[in-house]
Order: C-alpha cells, then sequence, then structure tokens
C-alpha cells in the first residue's frame, strides 16, 4: 500500500495513527451516547458547593464528577451556589448500588422562606435486587403533600440516567430522562391555587438515613454493615434563570425570551402524552389523587394535572 501511495514509512505510521485516533474518537462519542463516558465539561465547583467532610463528599475527575456518601457517622449534601427562577433543571445520577434500604437520596430545588416553593426527587432505595421507588413531590406556596411515586424502568444503580424539572409560567413538568413522568400545571387563575413563579430556588441534593419510612414504609431497615453508600453525580451546567442579588424581576419579566417558556413547552407534546400515559399505566406505586384514606375527596388540582 505503501509503493502504491508512494508513502513513506513515516506517512504510513502517521495514517495508521490518525485512523486509530478517529476510530478511538468515535467510539469514545457512541459510548458517550450510551452514558458510560462522561463529557460534561462543566466542573462541579463552577455551579455548586457542598458543605460536607472528605469522607463523605469527593469530587472526582476534574470536577466532571461528585459523589455523596452516606455512613453511619454523617449524612452528606452539596447545593448550588446560586439561586434561580425557571428553566430546565437537572442531573445525571447513579444511586447507592447494591443493599440501599433504608437510604433516601433527594434532589431537589427549594426557596428558603416561610411559605417555601419546593420541586422533589427522592429515591428510595431497597435491599439488593428489589426495585427503587421514585416519590415525587410540590409545594407551593409552603403546602405540599402531593407526594407521587413511580417504579424505574431501568436499574438506577447500573448507569447514569439524567432527572430533571421543566419550570415555566404555565407547567412544572419532571423528566427522567426524556420521559416525562409528571406535570403540575399552572392553576393560579383557574383555581385560586398557588404556583411556584416568584420565589428563586436553590438546587441541592442530599443522602440520608429514612430507614422510618423509605423501604417498604419503615419494614426494612438501613444495614450499616453495607455502608458506605455512595452516589454519584455528573452534568453539572443549569440551564436556568439566575436571580442575580434577590432581584427576581429580570427573570419573571424578560422570561417570554426563554425557550422554556416557548408555545411547544407550555403543554407536553403528543408523543409526550403518551410517554406519560405508559408511565402512569405501568410504573406508577402511589398517587396522593388518588390515595382516598388521606383525601376522601381528591384535590381539586388532579383533574386539571392531567395532561
Ligand atoms: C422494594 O422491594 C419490594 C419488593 O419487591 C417492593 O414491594 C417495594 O415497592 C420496593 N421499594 C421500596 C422503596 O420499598
Amino acid at each position: 500500500m505503501a509503493a502504491i501511495l508512494n508513502l513513506d514509512t513515516f506517512q504510513v505510521w502517521w495514517l495508521i495513527l490518525c485512523m486509530a485516533y478517529m476510530m478511538l474518537n468515535l467510539q469514545v462519542r457512541v459510548h458517550g451516547q450510551m452514558g458510560e463516558t462522561n463529557s460534561y465539561p462543566t466542573s462541579f465547583l463552577t455551579n455548586y458547593a457542598s458543605g460536607s467532610d472528605g469522607q463523605h463528599f469527593r469530587v472526582l475527575n476534574n470536577g466532571q464528577q461528585a459523589q455523596l456518601i452516606l455512613d453511619e457517622y454523617s449524612a452528606s449534601g452539596f447545593g448550588s451556589k446560586y439561586k434561580y427562577l425557571f428553566g430546565k433543571i437537572g442531573i445525571r445520577m447513579k444511586l447507592v448500588p447494591g443493599d440501599s434500604a433504608g437510604t433516601v437520596t433527594a434532589y431537589y430545588m427549594m426557596s428558603q422562606t416561610a411559605r417555601h416553593d419546593e420541586m422533589d426527587f427522592e429515591f428510595l432505595g431497597n435491599v439488593s435486587g428489589q426495585p427503587y421507588q421514585l416519590q415525587t413531590n410540590i409545594f407551593a406556596g409552603g403546602k405540599g403533600e402531593r407526594e407521587q411515586r413511580i417504579f424505574l424502568w431501568f436499574d438506577p444503580t447500573a448507569d447514569f440516567h439524567e432527572y430533571s424539572v421543566l419550570w415555566n409560567k404555565r407547567q412544572i413538568v419532571f423528566y427522567v430522562d426524556d420521559t416525562p413522568i409528571r406535570v403540575f400545571k399552572n392553576n393560579k387563575q383557574s383555581l385560586g391555587m398557588d404556583y411556584p413563579d416568584s420565589q428563586p430556588v436553590g438546587i441541592y441534593s442530599t443522602i440520608w438515613n429514612g430507614e422510618n419510612w423509605a423501604t417498604n414504609d419503615g419494614w426494612v431497615k438501613l444495614n450499616w454493615t453495607h455502608a458506605p453508600f455512595v452516589a454519584t453525580y455528573e452534568k453539572f451546567n443549569v440551564d436556568a434563570c439566575l436571580v442575580v442579588n434577590g432581584n427576581t424581576a429580570p427573570c419573571i419579566q424578560a422570561a417570554q425570551n426563554n425557550w422554556w417558556e416557548q408555545s411547544a413547552y407550555q403543554t407536553l407534546g403528543v408523543h409526550e402524552v403518551d410517554q406519560l400515559n405508559w408511565v402512569r399505566k405501568y410504573y406508577l406505586v402511589y398517587n396522593y389523587c388518588t390515595d382516598r384514606g388521606r383525601n376522601p375527596t381528591p384535590p381539586a388540582e388532579c383533574a386539571l394535572n392531567v395532561l
């Protein structure tokens, strides 16, 4: 081949090297899409900080990944350095593997006021081989008690998956990767109900001992001989409106220009409606709307938070 193309040895080696490099690159890219090799350049430290000590919090790979560690000495957590109002806020997580019964790994957005707003993902661990439950909840103006729980359609300890919230003036949509699992509409006008539309929120994640309620309603306790319990995170960029010096006006008034307020994001798309129905049909474990013990008549918003 070298003779035909009239290349000298150096050129041949160079060609082989380049081809190997290209193939390697291709593989990395394909892997990246599979969610195995991370390619999220934003460092943990750009947007987040942790007050936990080195035994309970670790930054890995130049800040591209971070870990929270729960053991018998301490729970653990991190939070955003800044506050946000509206946007698409998410992170990629790989949950505690093996026996995670009794652990709760929470990822949430919350304002710090007396009548606070909050959007929660809470992952309830389980004994080895048994499925996690994902509980979501929404607080508006200090009122919560809107729990829903689902099983996931994959093992959340095997790979990273993105858990995110699309949050605009019309609706809040909880996503697992690209699948909507829950919708909460702005029912301010129709029902006079509070909706998170004015309070800036911080973004937090914590891991803690929830053995009194988490696994099979508290019947399965946390087993410390299996500690430490480690959750891993990546993708630390935040696509949301930054509130500077507590001034929310730019996020509220100028919001119409932001992508998450555009008409495509004001309701679910046709495909998303199918996805949400699929989740509700096959993966829903608990829904406050249908818990007659707790709510003899379903809360008014339930009928409106359909799609
Ligand atoms: C744990 O596993 C049991 C048995 O499969 C299941 O009933 C339960 O819903 C699972 N999740 C939690 C959080 O208890």
